[in-house]
């Protein structure tokens, strides 16, 4: 997104919002397709960015749908069901219903836990429908089921019309080592082949979250880049020769969003210069900022000249904790003046704590070379979340 987007943006929007750059999601995909070459598919978990979707349809192969509502939002985005990887950890048996019965075997399953596979198996069968599961390795927490499990659903496999597709599996976001994906694609590779040698089950799909990480803070850094390489170079060197699939959020969408803010009121206490602006840490989330002393990719749309001097950001939130940076230096910065924080396309207007205080849901506006600038949400009130209904 360039300057003359961002002035476009700043008359038609109202502060706060966030702008998502489609063309810059598009190009990140294909420049991880670059990276992996033409035999591994991509599948974008849309929790981190749910106003992308559409936009991303003809890019990517897949989306990780985990609710009810991410389910609608891709039925509202025509995205065909053959698209749809249903997971999550609690699928309400009458929404795994509803999707089973609507589109069937044209979308594949995740099984989460042994209730799950219960719920899925008996429809397969009640139904006669090959429904497409893939099993959810554990990492011990939570989610997925045990490694014994799988083997006794591998094993038991042939009793039902339900097809193992093969096994899923994501242990964490933010990933910056090579020897940390590299092990955790060794571990699938020995379970694929030890069901293999036992069972006589060959799967057909391993779909894996690396958790590939953004380098929010660092002006320069390319782990991003050499972790996507490395990951590359791990999945060809592989014994499992079914299709990779790589489901990734953070990695794909983080760097289409820009997020302006607008500075409401200046102070200066103890010393200490502050700045209060129209948003907050509800509607901005950077992984890995410890106390707000990191520096995010910030610009100060005013840019004027003159000596810098330290700012500390601050939110519109009744919290201590609505820093958004601490000692960010600024030239003569003004009430009024708007601060757009980079890199906020993944994980801020999905993952925040959007209702704390009965604040607006920002405005949403999407951004592409061919389109325009497009507002697609007006600002929300919450406050009727956070009040009693007559029900
Ligand atoms: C199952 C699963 N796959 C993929 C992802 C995407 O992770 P990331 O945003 O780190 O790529 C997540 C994130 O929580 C997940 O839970």
């Amino acid at each position: 997104m360039d300057k003359a987007a961002m002035s476009k943006a700043l008359k038609t929007c109202r502060t706060p919002f966030y702008v998502f750059d489609t063309d810059a999601a598009a190009a990140q995909v294909q420049r991880i397709r670059t990276a992996l070459g033409p035999e591994v598919r991509l599948c974008y978990a849309m929790k981190a960015n749910s106003f992308i979707v559409e936009a991303l349809q003809p890019h990517v192969d897949g989306f990780e749908v985990c609710s009810p509502g991410e389910f609608r939002i891709c039925r509202r985005a025509h995205i065909p069901p053959e698209q749809i990887i249903l997971s999550g950890v609690y699928k309400r048996p009458q929404d795994l219903l509803f999707v089973m019965q609507q589109y069937g075997t044209a979308v594949t399953y995740t099984v989460e836990s042994l209730q799950q596979w219960d719920i899925i198996r008996s429809f397969a069968d009640q139904h006669q429908t090959p429904l497409r599961v893939l099993l959810r390795l554990s990492v011990g927490n939570q989610f997925g089921i045990n490694e014994s499990d799988i083997d006794a659903l591998v094993a038991g496999r042939q009793d039902t019309k339900a097809v193992i597709e093969g096994i899923q599996f994501f242990s964490g976001t933010q990933k910056k080592s090579a020897a940390r994906t590299a092990e955790e694609l060794q571990k699938l590779d020995d379970l694929l082949e030890r069901l293999h040698r036992v069972y006589g089950y060959t799967a057909n799909r391993l779909e894996y979250g690396p958790g590939l990480p953004v380098s929010y803070f660092e002006a320069k850094s390319d782990v991003e880049l050499s972790m996507l390489n490395a990951l590359s170079d791990q999945i060809a060197h592989l014994r499992f020769k079914g299709t990779v699939v790589l489901e990734l959020g953070r990695y794909i969408a983080a760097a289409c969003g820009n997020y302006f803010t607008r500075v409401v009121d200046t102070k200066t206490q103890s010393g200490s210069r502050y700045c209060i602006v129209d948003g907050g840490i509800h509607q901005v989330n950077y992984y890995g900022q410890m106390m707000a002393m990191k520096k995010p990719p910030l610009l100060h749309w005013e840019e004027r000249d003159g000596e810098a001097v330290p700012w500390t950001v601050c939110g519109c939130l009744c919290t201590g904790n609505d820093v958004l940076v601490k000692a960010y230096p600024f030239s003569d910065l003004r009430v009024g003046d708007v601060l757009i924080f980079g890199k906020t396309g993944a994980y801020s207007s999905t993952e925040s704590m959007a209702l704390f205080l009965s604040r607006d849901l920002p405005e949403v506006a999407l951004y592409s070379k061919s389109k325009g600038l497009r507002p697609v949400r007006r600002a929300l009130s919450t406050d009727v979340f956070n009040s009693p209904m007559k029900l």
